[in-house]
């Protein structure tokens, strides 16, 4: 008797299945801190705040960046296991796009929010230990939230992505200027990305104007693809 998921094919439903599992896991923390804790911390009383950093915040992080990972990892092996790469063709583009976005996000996390965080977090645990706040917090803070709303900006265009991979047939002429469509498409999201290592936050300050400036930026990413790629 042969199991469905014991094929090539089950492989790879597993390793989807797990995709997106952990991409619930991740992308529901950082909409939890960008649409919940934010607002919260900037009501909530001193002590309050600086419980939930020492107490909540770490546990939140843990799933956050463990979840930002094994996204990333099963992710990628997907893509190895599909084997379809030349991004000259509806699915092999777009999951292309969704994956650059998906990384640079991976990238935030690990290199930008979470390393600004420890130091929130260690300098909340030295004031609250009756020691001096670290100089160097409140600045971390900023860039930790610079960087993870710029991950909500990109988010709503990623899983867009995502999801078109296998259910948004776009006509794509395999002989399409590639130069063209990634040039201007890397130079849309490296200008985004500089901004959110260096920038403000702009539009992005209320939760609204990141979810529209998520929707618009979803919106010319779909029309470069139904326009760029004839
Ligand atoms: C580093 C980040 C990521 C990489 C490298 C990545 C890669 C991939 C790949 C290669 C696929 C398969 C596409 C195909 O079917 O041809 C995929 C599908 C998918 N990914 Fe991601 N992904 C990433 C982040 C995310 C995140 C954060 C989510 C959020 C939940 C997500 C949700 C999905 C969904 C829903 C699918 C479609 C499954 C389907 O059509 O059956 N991905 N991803």
């Amino acid at each position: 008797m042969s199991y469905s998921l014991f094929s090539h094919g089950g492989g790879l439903f597993l390793l989807r299945y797990f995709h997106v599992l952990a991409g619930i896991v991740w992308i529901g923390h950082l909409y939890y801190f960008n649409f919940v804790q934010g607002a919260f911390f900037a009501e909530t009383d001193a002590a309050t705040k600086s419980n939930a950093i020492q107490k909540l915040v770490p546990r939140a992080l843990w799933w956050f960046r463990w979840g930002a990972m094994i996204t990333m990892i099963t992710g990628v092996l997907l893509y190895m296991g599909n084997g379809n790469y030349i991004p000259n063709n509806s699915p092999a583009l777009t999951i292309t796009l969704g994956m650059a976005l998906g990384l640079v996000m991976w990238f935030n996390v690990w290199f930008v929010i979470w390393p600004n965080q420890k130091i929130v977090i260690q300098s909340a645990t030295q004031v609250a230990q009756g020691g001096q706040a670290l100089p160097t917090a409140a600045a971390a803070a900023a860039k930790a939230g610079l960087a993870s709303r710029h991950n909500v900006l990109f988010s709503i265009p990623m899983l867009f992505f995502m999801l078109g991979a296998q259910h948004l047939g776009i006509a794509v002429n395999p002989e399409y200027n590639m130069g063209v469509f990634f040039g201007i498409f890397f130079a849309i999201l490296g200008a985004l990305e500089f901004n959110a290592l260096k920038g403000k936050l702009g539009p992005l300050t209320t939760v609204k104007g990141v979810i529209h400036m998520g929707l618009f930026l979803t919106v010319v990413f779909y029309l470069m693809l139904e326009i760029l790629t004839k």
